[in-house]
């Protein structure tokens, strides 16, 4: 196992560690939902979010407990669009972190809930932490346009059901990278920038990981699109070959998988450029766009 992926299996060992205590069930029936939110969130995953704004805060000498607030309340709420993402009117899946997805271990209404939870449960941790009001302020306006329906991860979502649909796209390429932009890219991004607002980090250093976060995002994208494509089931943890089966429009679909190949290596090694004026103090941030493109989960 590479140095990276042991030292993202020890970030998640110890995040997950703090996150059943975010989960006080209340007393009466109502807890159903907040179980199906635990079960979302406990689930696995790759916490690859989280790591991302805990290594982007430690540029700035910020250390893993202070990055803790905005770290988890962006795993809320990406686990909420996981839950959306997965539903029979979305994409219709049953595996998710090689589980049930959260409508087949609950029921359809109790997953829709459970995703409007988490949403919520983001902002509520956002404005619990001990960050300045300045700070939070910023971290809700970055998270919420990341997040939202204007140009952020619901718009890539509508995109993409969108495309799925539709006859003739004129520029495949153009559309397929507008939707990866929004749908996946806006989240890794603020990501990224989550940790630069906490750390205090000044304009030439936001610019740069927001580069660097640009790239890795359609990395990001590339490499799921091409795992769906030929990835090992076992591995992934999700319903491999639906992208297909759906119609949906991807970076494979449109290129290739050649080109898709080819074309990640590039934005790899550019996202990797990004980081030069961080030094060597930017080595994991690095490892972490290598481990992008090279996965095999
Ligand atoms: C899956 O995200 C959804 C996409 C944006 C492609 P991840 O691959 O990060 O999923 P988990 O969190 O590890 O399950
Ligand atoms: C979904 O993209 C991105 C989200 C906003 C959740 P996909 O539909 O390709 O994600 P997977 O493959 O189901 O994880
Ligand atoms: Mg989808
Ligand atoms: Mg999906
Ligand atoms: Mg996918």
């Amino acid at each position: 196992m590479s140095n990276i992926q042991q030292q993202l299996l020890d970030f998640s060992a110890r995040f997950n560690a703090k996150l059943p205590a975010l989960f006080a069930k209340p007393n009466g029936h109502e807890k159903r939902v907040v179980e199906a939110m635990e079960y979302s969130v406990l689930n696995g995953g790759k916490r690859i979010r989280p790591f991302l704004t805990t290594q982007c805060a430690k540029l700035f000498g910020k250390d893993e407990d202070f990055a803790f607030g905005a770290a988890v309340s962006l795993e809320m709420l990406h686990t909420y669009s996981l839950i959306h993402d997965d539903l029979p009117a979305m994409d219709n899946d049953t595996l998710r972190r090689g589980k049930p997805t959260c409508h087949v271990a609950f029921d359809e209404a109790t997953a829709i809930l459970a995703g409007d939870g988490l949403l919520t449960y983001a902002f509520e941790i956002l404005g619990r932490t001990m960050y300045d009001s300045e700070v939070k302020a910023k971290l809700v306006t970055a998270l919420s346009q990341g997040a939202g329906a204007f140009c952020g991860m619901v718009a890539g979502q509508m995109l993409d059901l969108y495309a799925e649909n539709a006859t003739n796209v004129e520029e495949p390429l153009d559309l397929i990278e507008n939707i990866e932009k929004m749908k996946t890219g806006c989240l890794l991004k603020y990501a990224c920038e989550a940790g630069a607002i906490i750390g205090g980090a000044d304009e030439k250093s936001m610019t740069a990981l927001q580069t660097y976060a640009r790239k890795i995002g359609q990395t990001f994208q590339i490499s799921d699109d091409i795992l769906d494509a030929c990835g090992d089931q076992q591995k992934v943890g999700k319903t491999l070959q639906k992208d297909a089966a759906q119609n949906k429009l991807t970076f494979v679909s449109v290129l290739g998988l050649d080109e898709a190949i080819k074309i990640e290596t590039r934005l790899t090694d550019e996202a990797i450029d990004a980081l030069e004026i961080f030094g060597n103090k930017a080595e994991t941030l690095k490892d972490l766009a290598r481990f992008i493109i090279t996965r095999d989960h």
